[in-house]
This record gives C-alpha cells, sequence and structure tokens, in this order.
C-alpha cells in the first residue's frame, strides 16, 4: 500500500530526531531531516568517527550548495539545527531515533536495548536496517509496539523512497505517524511487512549478485557489465557501481541475512565480496572497491591495474556492409550503417520487402531531419549509400554481414551456410540473435574464426548499446573489426561471451521474475514494486511496466532460455507469467498484462 493515500491518518508531531550511526546512510539521514527544518541530534560512539560523520553532512551540503540546489545560508541554518555528540544521553528527549549502524543484528540490537532505557517511553524507535528482522530488533527493547523500519535509500537526500515496515507488533497509527513523516520529508512511503530486503532490495541485491558472479568469472570486464546495463536498461548506475556506493560490506551482510531468510542460492553472496571485504576494498567509503577512487568517499575514479585495455590487433577493413532481414531490427541497422558513412547492401526476401525497408529507412531518416538531428544533405547520403535486393549473391564482396532475420535456429543456420558459400573469404559474419548460441550458428560455416554476435537494442537508431559475442572460435580480429564498425557508428560496444541473454538480459530477465514472484507470493502489489524500483532506485520503469512493454510471451521465452542454459532453480519462469501468457495477457500489444491498458 503506498502510504501518500492516507498521509493525513499520521496525527504526531515530531520535533526532535535522533539518527545513530553517520556513516553512508546515517549522514544523509541527519541531512535530510535537518534540511527539512528538524532538530536533529547526530550521534557516534568516538570523536574520531563524529568527525567523519560531519565530514560526510558537510561534503554533501557543500556538493548541494556548489551545484545551486542550497542556498549557502540555509546550508548554516541547517548546520545550526544539527547537534553532533558521542553521548546517547542527548537522545533522551528525542521523539524519533532513526538507527543506521552497520548491518549486524547483535550490535542493533544492543543499540535499541539502550536507547529503550535512555528514551522517553512515547519515544518511536525506528532502524534503517535494509535486511534484518525489524522484529528481532524490536524484541530488544520494552516497546517493540514503537519500533519499525524506516528504510532510507542511498543518496538519501537524492532518492525518494522510504519503506516503512510495519511488524506484527507495531501499532498502526505508529505506523500511519511515521509514513506521514516520511511525506513531510518529501519522501515516498510505502509500508510493508517484515521480510528481508523489502521490496526493493529483495528484487536489487540477486541482480547485483549475479552481476558480481559475471565478474568474477571474467565472463565480461566492470567496465563493460556496467555500461551494458546502464546503456541496454537506462539504469542511473551499473551495478558493480552501484555496490561500490553501498559498501560492499553492507551488501554482504544484506545478501547473507536474505539468504539464510530464503534459502535462495540467487543471493549467496558471490565469494569475491567477502574477499574485497575482507581485504578492506569496500568500495567509495575506502576508495577502492570494484573501481579505484580518488580518495575515499570521493565518487572520482581513476585508472588501475584492473583497467584492461583492448589487445592490440589491426581491423579487418570494412567499407561494404550486408544486411540480411525485413524486420525492425534490420531496418534499424541497415539505418545506423548507412549513416555513419558505410555501404550497405539490405536483402530482403522479395522486391515488397526490399522496397518495405528502404521505405522504413527513409521515414526514419526523415524523421531525424524534422527534429533537427539530421541534415537534409546528410539523409540524402545516407540513403544513396543503401542498395536494396532480394539476391543474396549481392552480397558476395561484402566486408561484414549482419544477420537479422527471424529468431529460429534452423532458419538462421541454413543462412550462415548459404553465406558461407556466397561470401569471399575473410568476410565477417555477424549475428543479432538475442537467444540463440552464436556457436550454433558457426557451425553451420567453414569459417567459425570469422562469425561474431552482434546484439544491437531495439530501436538501433537510438540505443548505443551493441553485445559484441565472442565464441570459443571467434578470431580477435574479427572482435577488433565489429568494435570499430560499432564506435564508427556512434555505438557503444560491450564485449562477452557466448552464454544465453549475453549481458543484460542475463542481468535483467531473472530480476523480472523475482519482482513475479513477489507479486505472486502477495507481499505487496504491481503499483508498489514498480514504484519501489523507480522511485528507490531509479530506475525508468518498474519491472511489471516494462514486462507489460517488453511483452510477456518474450519474456516469457528469454526466462526459459536462462532457465534451460543454467539450470538454476531460481530462474525458472514464475508460475504467474506462465499463466498470464497462456490466457494471451500479453501486455501493450494486447491491451492487457500485468495491467490493463485497454482505455489508457
Ligand atoms: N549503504 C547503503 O546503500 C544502505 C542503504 C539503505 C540502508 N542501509 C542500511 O543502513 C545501515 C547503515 O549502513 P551504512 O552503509 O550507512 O554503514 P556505514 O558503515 O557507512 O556506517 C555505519 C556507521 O555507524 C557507526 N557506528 C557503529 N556502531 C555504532 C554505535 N554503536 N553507535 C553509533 N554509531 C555507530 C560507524 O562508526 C559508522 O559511521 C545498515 O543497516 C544498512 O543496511 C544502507
Amino acid at each position: 500500500m503506498t502510504a501518500e493515500s492516507n498521509s493525513t491518518a499520521g496525527s504526531r508531531e515530531f520535533h526532535r530526531i535522533g539518527v545513530v550511526g553517520l556513516g553512508t546512510m546515517g549522514a544523509g539521514i541527519v541531512e535530510v531531516f535537518a534540511r527539512n527544518g528538524f532538530e536533529v541530534v547526530g550521534v557516534e560512539p568516538s570523536e574520531e568517527s563524529l568527525a567523519r560523520g560531519r565530514g560526510h553532512v558537510e561534503n554533501s551540503t557543500h556538493r548541494a550548495v556548489s551545484r545551486g540546489k542550497l542556498a549557502a545560508e540555509d546550508q548554516q541554518a541547517m548546520f545550526d539545527r544539527i547537534t553532533f555528540t558521542t553521548s546517547m544521553e542527548e537522545l533522551a528527549d528525542a521523539d524519533l531515533v532513526v538507527e543506521a549502524i552497520p548491518e549486524r543484528l547483535d550490535l542493533k540490537r544492543e543499540v535499541f536495548a539502550t536507547l529503550d532505557k535512555l528514551c522517553r517511553d512515547d519515544t518511536v524507535l525506528a532502524t534503517n536496517t535494509s535486511s534484518l528482522s525489524v522484529t528481532e530488533i524490536s524484541v530488544a527493547t520494552a516497546r517493540p509496539s514503537r519500533v519499525v523500519g524506516m528504510h532510507f535509500f542511498n543518496p538519501a537526500p537524492v532518492l525518494k523512497l522510504v519503506e516503512v515496515v510495519q511488524t506484527v507488533v507495531t501499532e498502526q497509527q505508529v505506523v500511519d505517524d511515521v509514513a506521514a513523516l516520511a511525506g513531510r520529508l518529501g519522501k515516498v512511503p510505502v509500508v510493508i511487512g517484515d521480510k528481508a530486503g523489502f521490496i526493493a532490495n529483495a528484487l536489487l541485491f540477486g541482480y547485483l549478485n549475479h552481476a558480481v558472479g559475471m565478474y568474477e568469472a571474467r565472463y565480461a570486464t566492470r567496465e563493460d557489465i556496467d555500461a551494458a546495463m546502464k546503456l541496454g536498461c537506462g539504469l542511473p548506475m551499473g551495478p558493480l557501481q552501484l555496490l561500490d556506493l553501498i559498501g560492499l560490506d553492507t551488501a554482504y551482510e544484506i545478501l547473507d541475512t536474505m539468504y539464510k531468510q530464503g534459502r535462495d542460492r540467487l543471493h549467496a553472496p558471490a565469494p569475491i565480496l567477502k574477499q574485497m571485504m575482507t581485504a578492506g576494498l569496500r568500495g567509495r567509503k575506502t576508495g577502492r572497491g570494484f573501481y579505484t577512487y580518488e580518495a575515499p568517499d570521493s565518487p572520482v575514479v581513476v585508472p588501475d591495474a584492473v583497467a584492461v585495455t583492448a589487445p592490440e590487433v589491426p581491423a579487418r577493413p570494412v567499407q561494404r556492409v550486408g544486411v540480411v532481414g525485413s524486420g525492425t531490427m534490420a531496418a534499424g541497422i541497415v539505418e545506423v550503417l548507412a549513416k555513419a558513412g558505410y555501404d550497405v547492401t539490405a536483402v530482403a526476401r522479395g522486391a515488397e520487402k526490399v522496397a518495405a525497408v528502404r521505405q522504413a529507412v527513409a521515414r526514419s531518416l526523415e524523421k531525424g531531419v524534422l527534429r533537427g538531428k539530421l541534415s537534409e544533405q546528410e539523409r540524402d547520403a545516407a540513403l544513396s549509400r543503401l542498395h536494396g535486393t532480394a539476391r543474396l549473391d549481392d552480397l558476395a564482396d561484402c566486408d561484414l554481414l549482419v544477420e537479422a532475420v527471424v529468431e529460429e535456429l534452423s532458419i538462421k543456420q541454413a543462412l550462415f551456410s548459404t553465406l558461407d558459400e556466397i561470401c569471399k573469404p575473410g568476410a565477417i559474419l555477424a549475428t543479432t540473435t538475442s537467444s540463440l548460441g552464436v556457436i550454433d550458428l558457426a557451425a553451420a560455416t567453414s569459417r567459425p574464426q570469422d562469425v561474431v554476435g552482434m546484439h544491437f537494442f531495439n530501436p538501433a537508431p537510438v540505443m548505443k548499446l551493441v553485445e559484441v559475442v565472442r565464441t570459443v572460435s571467434t578470431a580477435e580480429d574479427v572482435v577488433a573489426s565489429v568494435r570499430e564498425v560499432c564506435e564508427r557508428a556512434g555505438k557503444h560496444p560491450v564485449e562477452c561471451g557466448d552464454r544465453a541473454g549475453f549481458v543484460v538480459n542475463a542481468l535483467l530477465f531473472p530480476y523480472l521474475n523475482d519482482a513475479v514472484k513477489m507479486l505472486q507470493a502477495r507481499y505487496a502489489d504491481v503499483d508498489d514494486i514498480d514504484n519501489a524500483m523507480k522511485v528507490g532506485c531509479g530506475y525508468p520503469m518498474g519491472p511489471f511496466e516494462l514486462l507489460d512493454v517488453v511483452g510477456l510471451d518474450v519474456s516469457l521465452a528469454i526466462e526459459r532460455t536462462l532457465y534451460l542454459e543454467y539450470r538454476e532453480p531460481g530462474y525458472a519462469p514464475a508460475p504467474l507469467l506462465e499463466h498470464l501468457v497462456t490466457a494471451g495477457y500479453l501486455g501493450r500489444k494486447t491491451g492487457r498484462g500485468f495491467r490493463d491498458h485497454a482505455g489508457r
């Protein structure tokens, strides 16, 4: 239930707020309250850690001032409202205390027992825990009915979601008051039950852990994994960058708790997380995690020994490119390559389809001109470089062939075998497949070393990402050549191995599947889950919005492919998704999916 709707239900006035622990989250929470006019007491155990905590608040508000988001005098007034102290006694007359110390149950229970003794009877005690049981924390006090979860997101001053966690003993009035308070802070509260990870982290951390696993297995580089998710899904940060921001120790504890509660193998922390944590590589806060930063707490990434430079292999010269297919992807790729200055031969089955491809390209180029993205000369030049034909034989002198026909193994294999006969030696054969093995197509030719995957995203003229898929047989200079073509066409190539889902779909679809499972378990509804991911993690779309756009049948097919490849029980498609597909509720295209779109 999104508490926005009943934010008037809260009747209590909160004035004095305590925050215990001024690390990554606590410092941000202090800032949020103080900027909203509350009197705040921030507590750290030692003078040294207190100075660090104050430093976090100073740095963050300085940044806000320098970006014009906070007036200098407001910054001063805000600091006047904050008391920094090492004495818990100063919390005695707080109306609400938010705890934000490290994610360990024993430590949190100890702090809550102390707070219970020190604070007034009516003080509400809240924990910012991401995954620990609020119930277990609450019973360390004599007032479990006045203990809630108040889970802010990182960075707290920026992200608007607050998950308000209600245990079986929390008084309804306390929950309403805290939700209303979150609303007054300009946040969007969501009230939910006490389950490890709540909504957002329960969906986020399986995905983050999976990305760590890919990195650990050297399936792709850290830069490529991060770029793939940012450019392929429009996420504000890549998963490894995000883990560095969250803190690897915090992330480890969250995964460990989630694993212990749900026994889902996908939450078992990837071994490298523990190693990095033990080695003190805890992310931005220590200056090093997956990336190396200029200094502890700095967001500026500096080059380090891990950074890989692409091997210096000369690319094969590419000027003539053939594209086979007549669908959306084919037309988009033809446009991208013609605009980039390549001579493009577009092959479709029959004169009508050839004309349709040319028309689609012309229409899209025209739109570019109308939007001022392309000059008329550029449009004309691109069209003049496009040659349409129904004859595969016309591809004989192409340097690169991009296949974008229907996603069916036998059809693609037959095409690759024909291309193998027609194309000149040394020509590169690329496939845009999203779910088939590239090696299965390579094996249909006598030149597997020249076969590579080039996975564009839809719409190809807009989406910057191209996954360049190397098989066990692909030659180094073939990868280099395809990368060069992508770069010349203004795309961002990322390299990965030949496994189901490549980088993006392999990370995205298990997460979407988890969202469906959460819905099916009735932990939260469609709107709350979508909101949690948008407002809490800055995602452009919630999981159900995205599933409805992609199409439930398409999503189910991808999930099945992933499940078949990895045999990971957690990847088995959620029965609810299967039922919706069986019922013909395929998403926007049929007017109904997870939401009813008819009449919208
Ligand atoms: N990092 C995130 O992205 C994130 C997001 C949401 C919630 N959380 C949760 O917030 C909590 C804090 O996480 P963090 O990332 O800010 O950790 P952190 O390690 O950055 O900060 C913890 C702070 O608590 C202080 N501390 C330790 N013991 C204390 C005590 N007894 N009294 C007062 N202060 C004490 C430490 O000195 C440190 O400054 C955890 O429960 C975490 O799960 C974290």
